[in-house]
């Protein structure tokens, strides 16, 4: 195997598949949703970078700070030797924890994102070319097809995006992902908490604008693959904390009545002045209800480390 091998998990035309039964599916029923993993084109992965370096964004900086602090005993715990990591975008505070493996034979990097997989795999072969880079090319959401390399694994779910999967879809991920777990194995992963209301929204409506522009990334998105006309301009970014679910809401306002033609579904979708489409959610946690999860798909929740603020958490779960 050469040191930097990418896998395409999906034929080609699944990705196009998946957009328009995301699409025909999610415009069709009221209210109107799209799911969060189309922002994620070449321009959508780089304004999510762009958001992680905001200074309303936290979560990255809390992330980055914990796994600074706690890399060397994560690397112990674990003693792993395969590092898979699911939704690695660019990988970059993977660095930290990847310092701290100098016995680690292979990296698996997991993304929707072909273009943010190969900007980090080709970076780190040159940083590590003692290091195997596996990327896979894969819907972590659907049955994930590991390579066999030598254990034990740790699999890795950094920067939250876990909360920007909904309750029924955590569950059922959750469970998938135990059951890529062999009895030594463990999961690290990333959870934003719960905390004051105006410091949540304003890490999604920043005031530069960016997570706007992220936001209304998945109509570009949508434009371009299936030969859509929505015009970004005429939605409006909308973020909003709802109390009850302990999520944060990303939501695009129509600004005016319209229609909108989607040629390759061959699809009219109509609008009501200030109809919101929601985009995503990003839930935030509680020690309490992490473990709960974990354990409800037979993981043991066994550490928790926080940042010095207490923002965000990695807990680690070994499995037994
Ligand atoms: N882990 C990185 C990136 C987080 S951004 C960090 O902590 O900074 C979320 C990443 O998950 C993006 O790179 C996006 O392309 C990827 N992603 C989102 N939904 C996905 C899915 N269903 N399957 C695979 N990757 C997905
Ligand atoms: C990738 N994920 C954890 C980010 C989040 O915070 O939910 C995506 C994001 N959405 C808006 N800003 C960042």
């Amino acid at each position: 195997m050469s040191p930097f091998h990418v896998t395409r998990t999906l034929p080609e035309n699944a990705t196009d598949a998946a957009l328009r039964a995301d699409v025909l599916e999610g415009l069709t029923r009221m209210p109107k949703t799209l799911p969060p993993k189309w922002f994620y084109d070449a321009r959508g992965s780089e304004l999510f970078e762009r958001i992680t370096e905001l200074p309303e964004y936290y979560p990255t900086r809390a992330e980055r700070e914990i796994l600074v602090d706690r890399a060397a005993e994560i690397a112990s715990a674990s003693g792993a030797r395969t590092l898979v990591e699911l939704g690695s975008g660019s990988s970059d505070k993977t660095r930290h924890l990847l310092d701290a493996m100098p016995g680690l034979h292979t990296y698996v990097p997991v993304d929707v994102s072909e273009s943010a997989l190969r900007q980090a795999g080709e970076a780190l072969v040159a940083e590590r070319p003692d290091l195997h880079v596996h990327a896979l090319i894969a819907d972590f959401t659907a049955r994930l097809e590991l390579p066999a390399t030598p254990g034990p694994r740790l699999v890795a779910f950094l920067g939250g995006t876990i909360g920007n999967l909904v309750p029924v879809e955590r569950a059922a991920f959750l469970a998938a992902v135990r059951a890529l777990l062999a009895p030594g194995d463990a999961l690290l992963l990333g959870t934003d908490l719960v905390k004051d209301e105006g410091v949540l929204v304003a890490a999604y409506d920043d005031a530069a604008g960016v997570t706007a522009e992220f936001n209304k990334n998945v109509l570009r998105v949508v434009d371009r693959e299936l030969g859509a006309d929505f015009d970004p301009d005429a939605f409006q970014h909308v973020a909003l904390w709802d109390a009850e679910r302990e999520w944060i809401e990303m939501r695009l306002r129509a600004r005016g009545a319209q229609t909108v033609k989607i040629h390759a579904l061959d699809l009219a979708v109509d609008f009501a002045d200030g109809e919101e489409l929601r985009t995503e959610v990003s839930a935030k946690f509680r020690m309490d209800g992490v473990r709960a999860e974990l354990a409800a798909v037979g993981l043991e929740l066994t550490r928790w480390w926080t940042d010095r603020e207490g923002r965000f958490a990695l807990s680690l779960s070994l499995a037994g």
